[in-house]
């Protein structure tokens, strides 16, 4: 780790047109998160770093999202789409606070990751001007290419400015760029338009940097950390690289995951040890899955809190806001939200527990439903600990089942029960001897003995 401060800005104010979409570009998920917030996360963090986001005009939900990751984002206005280096002059004021260290990098750039912000660094640590990360890409075409001595680069030449032979160089651009910060502003301000595009590009910073008689330095990394996000075909192609290191990182923990290739998991989900996930999970934002815990096929989970031992599925649906506590077990065709079930609870089929707390070790019967909503609000229902509640009942909120109390199946619990109390609301069963028999004389018109 190197003490130097660093500045990184993301430069974030592109349109994303060929989304198609009206959400910014950088606000589209990967792995449940935005890719701003990707590349957020691997930018250096902690103690004398600070972050800086480009954005466009009319792009506040891109300034919120930059917030909610670290509050003390910067955020500046491009209010004109002028060119990369352009767009990182509107940190201007950022920069100006002269951190050792000033870093670039695109919004669209998801995988990046923390390790590479910090191998751009060390060429600056020993005196360099600029360094900038390169790959060697399959298909060259639209990227600015390397033009370089040993490790050293000479200069970026954009596609469309390129000669026939430059065309050939497959060393390319990825965007990532470190810049000396004490002599970054000298560099950029030196920019300038006098290209194909009539565009200010951030890639002439090299020329200048040669100019001045200063290293500008390249660092290699592979294409998959570099993808640029265009298209919703690209969108999915990064999910695809991002749920493949996602799988790996979370076998490599110990995790058994039986068919890897078809779990979908979050960039922030976590993992306690032996646990389990089967055939076809889709894990979203927010879960935390602690020892000992097996997810069982076609489950899907979102924020929320999975204690030890628990069970899952198969075909369970977990929403937001749902805690299980450790050895709580939720079986198949069961939906949560918003619910705090304690150790041991068990709901094994076909229920709806929303806006609820269960205490431990209550039994809910096949059938259940929290009735949560009366149109208008939405209501709780509380369950004490060693409840046991009959099958097909519905609990209509605000209601509240005390500890130890016994509700009978079928009823329709409107009035709070009291601890260790049995209620049941339903209407006596009638019997009528022999009246099956007499049924189906009256609509056959024949009796048992002629049949
Ligand atoms: C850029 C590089 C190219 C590199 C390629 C990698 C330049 C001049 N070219 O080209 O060498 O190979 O990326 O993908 O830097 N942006 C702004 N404001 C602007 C212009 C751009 O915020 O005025 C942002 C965009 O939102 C995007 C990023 O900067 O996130 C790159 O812009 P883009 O237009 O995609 O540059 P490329 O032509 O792809
Ligand atoms: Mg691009």
């Amino acid at each position: 780790m190197t003490a130097r401060s660093s500045l990184t800005i993301v430069l974030a104010a592109g349109e994303g047109t060929r989304m198609r979409s009206s959400l910014p570009k950088v606000l589209h998920p990967v792995a449940g998160q935005s890719l701003l917030a990707h590349v957020l996360a691997a930018a250096p963090q902690g103690t004398g770093t600070s972050l800086a986001v480009v954005i466009g005009p009319d792009h506040a939900a891109v300034a919120d999202e930059a917030r909610r990751i670290r509050p003390d984002t910067l955020t500046f206005v491009q209010a004109e789409r002028l060119g990369t280096a352009h767009a990182v002059l509107a940190a201007r004021e950022a920069i100006a606070r002269g951190a050792d260290d000033l870093l670039i990098a695109f919004g669209d750039t998801p995988l990046i990751s923390a390790g590479t912000f910090e191998r751009l660094r060390a060429p600056l640590a020993s005196g360099a001007a600029l360094a900038a990360l390169g790959f060697r890409a399959a298909d060259p075409t639209g990227y600015g290419r390397f033009i370089v001595d040993g490790d050293r680069l000479v200069a970026i030449r954009e596609h469309a400015d390129a000669s026939t032979d430059e065309r050939k160089i497959t060393l390319c651009n990825a965007g990532v760029m470190a810049l000396d910060g004490r002599r970054a502003l000298a560099i950029l301000d030196k920019i300038g338009k006098a290209n194909s595009k009539g565009e200010y590009y951030l890639t002439d910073a090299v020329g200048i940097v040669r100019q001045q008689g200063w290293e500008a330095m390249v660092v290699e990394t592979s294409e998959d950390e570099v993808r640029g996000i265009n298209t919703k075909a690209q969108l999915a192609d990064a999910e695809g690289v991002m749920q493949a290191r996602l799988r790996r990182a979370a076998m490599d923990a110990g995790v058994t995951l039986i068919a890897p290739e078809t779990v979908y998991l979050a960039a922030d989900t976590t993992f306690g040890k032996d646990v389990t996930i089967e055939p076809f999970v889709v894990i979203g934002p927010g879960v935390s899955i602690a020892d000992g815990t097996v997810i069982h096929s076609f489950s899907h989970i979102v924020e929320t809190s999975l204690g030890k031992n628990v069970s899952i599925g198969p075909y369970a649906r977990l929403r937001p806001g749902t805690s299980l506590g450790d050895g709580a077990r939720i079986g198949n065709f069961v939906e949560t939200k918003a619910a705090t079930l304690e150790a041991g609870v068990k709901v094994n089929h076909l229920s709806y527990i929303g806006d609820a707390t269960v205490g431990a070790n209550s039994n809910i019967g096949a059938g259940t439903i929290t009735c949560n909503y009366d149109g208008f609000k939405k209501h709780k229902t509380l369950i004490g600990k060693g409840a046991f509640v009959g099958t097909n009942s519905s609990l209509v909120a605000p209601v509240k089942i005390g500890d130890g109390a016994y509700i009978g199946s079928g009823s329709v619990i409107t009035k709070d029960v009291p601890d260790d109390a049995m209620a049941l609301e339903r209407n006596q069963q009638t019997i009528r001897e022999g009246g099956a028999a007499r049924y189906r004389e009256m609509k056959t018109g024949k009796k048992k003995s002629e049949g």
